[in-house]
């Protein structure tokens, strides 16, 4: 869809930009006084210009909690360009969109279906709301090894199982950019009367170039969605946007819910970079987005030819799970080399200077976006190649695998408590081999294949336990437990109901 106000138009940006050039003398926050007073090497780094934006809320640069200027002009021309009906920026990145979509949706008690696939900010968002999760298991490609998206008949079952709850939040694209069959959620939502909440973190470019997965959340039929500006687009780290579409949702309370978890100081570069990224978006999106693309089909090639390297890419379009593929994501298997992801991940950086996004047991991620070049690709081939050549112990006979492949996930354990009565409860760390049917005071996710194996309020089974011994063996990575090596899990201390919550 072509946007129809003026995209041409930077209202926050030419705001922000005038008010660093004039000659107000400032008796205002930040102390630094537009630069005057900053550390020497970091004044010289970020330049003069860069201090001199980092202004206030004065005189004619609006206020983000309460907009009625330069902001608000911004975000109707950023509510354009991406669809919707309601825009509002975040300065707290796009984990502040994520939880204020569960707390406009959601009031304590409520429930909510969503993907076990969910970002950790979702997790804060249910202890925030103390809303009560419903959870639903995305596919897993079994070969590969990575999470997918959700089925529509996951989803549907769960809505006749709880036609009681009051929304769905679903994940999509996924951190490999696979992207769910939003357009046939929506529908199920809709009809159950529950509204459809899309964390698109890594999908605010999809509107903007043909070959990207289509419907977007909010073409789709997403009452919200939370954009992540910052992670393929041209924002500043943290610059997010949270859309609203379709008049089911109360936007005074959004209102409310993010007056109460975005920051009073908001930050005027970050708002810069949104409406500057959402021009650049509307304007020049195909352009900017078709050579990236190029490449990243350029190193799905090139890896193809690299055995016993492995990728996958748009064939598995259509399967359960995965309804379009984000191709700048790049996953790539390194375990026919008999090393693990991370080990890839860190020899490539140390003996070739490349950086990837993550890694995990199986593969390296390499994200490409606007910023990136044929170049980046040629030198990353040509580490890959290097890499297959010098690595001792290749074993080049097809389909070899010396990092044995990751087990399915487990079954759901059971949910005994919310996630925020779980949050306030006392708990204590005991080692792993006693945690067994206590109830788990902490979220730990294990990848692959990113899904969570047990989070706040459920009780630990002994199939969960079974695969927490495998980080210990190092054939899964472990992120969210205090103790990030699990000798030990934090559980709820027995019989207290009540009291101060300890530990992290
Ligand atoms: C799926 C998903 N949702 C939300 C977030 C949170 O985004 P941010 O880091 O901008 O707060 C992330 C971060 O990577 C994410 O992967």
């Amino acid at each position: 869809m072509v946007p129809t106000a003026d995209q041409t138009r930077t209202p926050l940006l030419d705001a922000v930009l005038n008010y660093a050039e004039s000659e107000v003398t400032r008796f205002h926050m930040p102390g630094h006084k537009g630069g005057r007073a900053v550390n020497d090497r970091l004044l010289q780094a970020l330049g003069p210009k860069t201090w001199a934006m980092d202004a206030t809320g004065v005189l004619g640069l609006d206020d983000l909690h309460q907009p009625g200027g330069v902001i608000q002009e911004a975000q109707e021309l950023a509510a354009a360009a991406f669809g919707a009906d309601h825009t509002f920026f975040l300065v707290n990145g796009t984990s502040a969109g994520v939880q204020a979509m569960i707390l406009s949706a959601c009031a304590p008690g409520d429930k909510i279906i969503i993907g076990r696939n969910l970002h950790k900010s979702a997790q804060a968002g249910l202890v925030l709301s103390g809303a009560q999760p419903v959870y639903i298991q995305p596919e897993v490609d079994p070969e590969l090894g990575i999470g997918l998206g959700l089925a529509p008949a996951s989803v549907a079952d769960a809505i006749r199982r709880h036609p009681d709850a009051a929304a769905v939040l679903v994940v999509s694209p996924t951190y490999h950019g696979i992207a769910s069959d939003l357009a046939a959620i929506a529908g199920l939502t809709h009809k159950a009367g529950m509204l459809l909440l899309v964390d698109e973190a890594h999908g605010a470019h999809f509107r903007f170039h043909s070959a990207l997965p289509r419907p977007g959340a909010l073409e789709a039929g997403a009452d919200m969605a939370a954009h992540g500006i910052h992670k393929v687009l041209g924002g500043l780290t943290q610059a997010s946007m949270l859309h609203v579409k379709g008049g089911r949702v109360d936007l005074a309370r959004v209102r409310r819910v993010l007056q109460a978890l975005q920051s009073t100081s908001a930050s005027y570069l970050l708002l810069a970079s949104l409406d500057a990224a959402r021009r650049d978006a509307a304007l020049q999106g195909e352009r900017l987005l078709s050579g990236p693309l190029e490449w990243a089909r350029l190193l799905r090639r090139g890896v193809a030819g690299l055995a016993p390297l492995r990728t996958f890419g748009r064939e598995l379009v259509g399967r359960p799970g995965c309804a379009g593929l984000d191709e700048l994501k790049v996953n790539v298997d390194v375990t026919g080399l008999g090393l693990t992801g991370q080990e890839a991940e860190v020899l490539l950086r140390r003996r070739y200077g490349i950086q990837a996004e993550m890694s995990d047991l199986a593969g390296v991620l390499f994200m490409l976006g606007p910023g990136s070049g044929r170049k980046d690709v040629e030198v990353l081939l040509g580490a890959l190649e290097d890499l297959v050549q010098t690595t001792p112990g290749t074993d080049l006979r097809p389909g070899a695998r010396a990092v044995l492949p990751p087990p399915p996930p487990p079954p759901l354990p059971p949910s005994e408590i919310t996630p925020r009565e779980a949050f306030f409860r006392p708990s204590e760390a005991v080692p792993l081999d006693e945690a067994e049917d206590r109830i788990a005071a902490e979220l730990v996710t294990c990848y692959p294949p990113g899904i969570p194996l047990i989070g706040p309020g459920e009780r630990v089974t002994a199939q969960v336990l079974e695969q927490m011994r495998l980080v210990a063996e190092g054939r899964l990575r472990v992120s969210g437990p205090a103790d990030g090596s699990l000798a030990t899990l934090r559980v709820l201390k027995e019989g207290a109901r009540h009291g101060r919550a300890s530990g992290p």
